[in-house]
């Protein structure tokens, strides 16, 4: 029956539209179930930086050895293997959240990180043209260690796309709060790295760089903490081996850029870590604040300390990390299906 004001009321009633298969973006919703998000989604607005305003023209190459500039091209192009695939990791992450339709701030946290780490992968890419343009991969290598370096390079990013096809099969198969115990761990990880790197570098470019991707990653973490306070009181028992492995995948996994890598997961040659222990020695010669071993042993072992005691909050067993004396639950060999974390 059509009213006098144009609107159209059917005479057996309004029909209901279908059920919309699930998972899907669609119904749209704009809920808020845990307002803490919401202060540190506007925390993260209000902490934009812009790459592009940072002084890299004070970064000159001819500062440096050409020894310094493939050492420092090579820290980042390892750095890139974590922070450079942030962007895709947190854009997936951010739709499964749509079409799972986590809370409105939830959604809005996770596109901040996405949009953060597109800010790291923009820096990582930045300071790798200026030292070595064409890095990291697409140049002509003159020397041997121009060589070895693009040669290191090539094998971890074989690396870093075995862990792209896992990570994106995995997505969907574990709740948000098991993933997300990994992506913890990779915020306690590099949060710890850029605090001490800002602390140690003497170039006053990388000095502002290491502060504002330390801060990121600072949030990265809160918000991480406050998604797993919301869900892990809620979840089964039978995940908690799960995560405990998941840990010890993300010291194997993590460990390239905050140490060095043990002897599981990673395909590599048996010359890839001398020679990467040559590379890192020119980063560290170069004033860009790379810890030496026993600095970064003492670092890595204070952030595991640290995810042990956030962990146990839930009853969850930390594994064991014989390579740093950390003592723990056994978990056995690290495979790829375990590895998770991003920066
Ligand atoms: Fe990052
Ligand atoms: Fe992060």
């Amino acid at each position: 029956m059509t009213r006098n004001d144009g609107l159209v009321i059917p005479e057996g009633g309004f029909q209901p539209a279908p059920v919309i298969p699930q998972p899907n973006i669609f119904p749209m919703e704009w809920r808020v179930e845990h307002p803490k998000f919401l202060e540190i989604y506007e925390r993260a607005k209000l902490q934009q930086w812009n790459p592009s305003d940072l002084p890299w023209d004070d970064l000159s190459p001819s500062d440096f050895t050409a020894e310094q500039r493939i050492g420092m091209m090579y820290w980042f192009a390892v750095l890139a293997n974590f922070d450079a695939s942030g962007p895709p990791v947190f854009a997936q992450a951010t739709v499964h959240a749509y079409e799972h339709h986590q809370e409105d701030p939830v959604r809005k946290c996770f596109f901040s990180i996405t949009r953060d780490e597109v800010n790291h992968e923009e820096a990582c890419g930045r300071a790798i043209q200026k030292l070595i343009p064409g890095g990291p991969l697409d140049f002509e290598p003159t020397t041997d260690l121009e060589r070895a370096a693009h040669n290191n390079i090539s094998w971890l990013y074989h690396n870093g796309g075995r862990y792209w096809n896992g990570y994106a099969a995995s997505l969907g198969k574990y709740p948000l709060a098991v993933l997300f115990t990994s992506f913890m761990m990779g915020e306690v990880a590099s949060s710890t790295l850029f605090r001490g790197m800002a602390d140690q570098t003497t170039h006053p470019v990388f000095r502002e760089l290491f502060t504002h991707i330390g801060r990121d990653e600072s949030r990265h973490l809160s918000i991480c903490l406050q998604l797993l306070d919301k869900d892990w009181p809620g979840l089964d028992d039978d995940l908690k081996p799960l995560v405990t492995r998941q840990l010890r995948a993300g010291f194997v996994f993590l460990s390239m850029i905050l140490w060095e890598p043990p002897n599981q997961f990673w395909e590599l040659p048996d010359y890839y870590l001398a020679n990467h222990r040559v590379l890192m020695g020119h980063a560290r010669d170069a004033g860009l604040g790379v810890l030496s071993f026993e600095e970064q042993a003492d670092n890595w072992r204070l952030a595991l300390g640290r995810v042990a005691k956030i962990v146990e909050r839930w009853g969850i067993d930390f594994p064991a990390i014989p390579e740093l004396d950390v003592a723990g639950v056994d978990v056995g060999d690290i495979d790829l299906e375990d590895i998770i974390p991003v920066f």
